[in-house]
């Protein structure tokens, strides 16, 4: 599959920061539409866990090549808007996967263009009929250029920490705002400026500031923009 696979399958991308709301947004905005998803982050989260899991370094390129290009992974559609269960070598890690310190070794192999090219079209296969709505970082950049839709979200720092430590309490992780909001600050530090697919807008993406919107807000927000540009 190439990327001209989304002429004929309409795909809407969602990229932005950390926390900025991009799944839980992907998530509703799919079933409102009854749409395919790609949360393309559990991806690198999953290579990062399994680096873990088969005891490769963050860094050993020639072992996470491999790895990501031949990842046994299953995602299994939750209730309604409920996060997907995924599965790593037929292993329940939907819970462990969500941790901190899984996004964060996420990041460090994301900036790896071995890496990134192993995962591309994996993520160009979840473009299937009606429609997908991809979340990332460089979704309508690098995976699906030619996108009928593209969305950057973005909201303050203190805002995406706020909600990602509701997010992960809410889960029953142990988190503190202290340590969320350091970890956010080093992940947009590494996100934006690595140089393999670096966390930009796509020139032809509308940019939606969320800090002081609802998460309703938001889809309907982007549910009329659809309305306007997929008919
Ligand atoms: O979105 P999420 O926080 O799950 O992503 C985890 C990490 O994976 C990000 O911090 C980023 O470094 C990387 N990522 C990426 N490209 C994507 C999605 C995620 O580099 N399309």
């Amino acid at each position: 599959m190439t990327a001209n696979n989304t002429a004929s399958v309409p795909v809407i991308t969602i990229d932005g920061p950390t926390a900025s709301g991009k799944g839980t947004i992907a998530r509703l905005l799919a079933q409102r539409l009854g749409w395919h998803i790609l949360d393309s982050g559990a991806l690198y989260r999953l290579v990062a866990l399994a680096a873990e899991k088969h005891s490769i370094a963050l860094d050993d390129v020639e072992s996470l090549q491999p790895l990501a290009a031949h990842l046994d992974v299953e995602f299994v559609a939750g209730e309604g808007a409920e996060e997907m269960v995924v599965l790593l070598e037929g292993e329940d890690v939907t819970l462990e996967l969500r941790a901190e310190t899984c996004g964060n070794g996420a990041s460090k192999v994301a900036a790896l263009p071995a890496v990134r090219a192993a995962l591309l079209e994996r993520q160009r296969a979840f473009a299937q009929s009606p429609g997908l709505i991809a979340d990332g970082r460089d979704m309508g950049t690098v995976v699906f250029p030619g996108a009928a839709v593209k969305v950057f979200l973005t909201a303050s720092a203190g805002e995406r920490a706020r909600r990602r430590y509701n997010q992960l309490k809410d889960k029953g992780l142990d988190v503190t705002m202290r340590d969320l909001l350091e970890e956010i600050a080093e992940r947009d530090e590494r996100d934006c400026n690595r140089a393999a697919s670096p966390l930009v807008p796509a020139e032809d993406a509308v940019v939606l500031d969320t800090s002081d919107l609802g998460i309703d807000e938001v889809v309907d927000h982007l549910w009329n923009l659809c309305q306007v540009r997929l008919n």
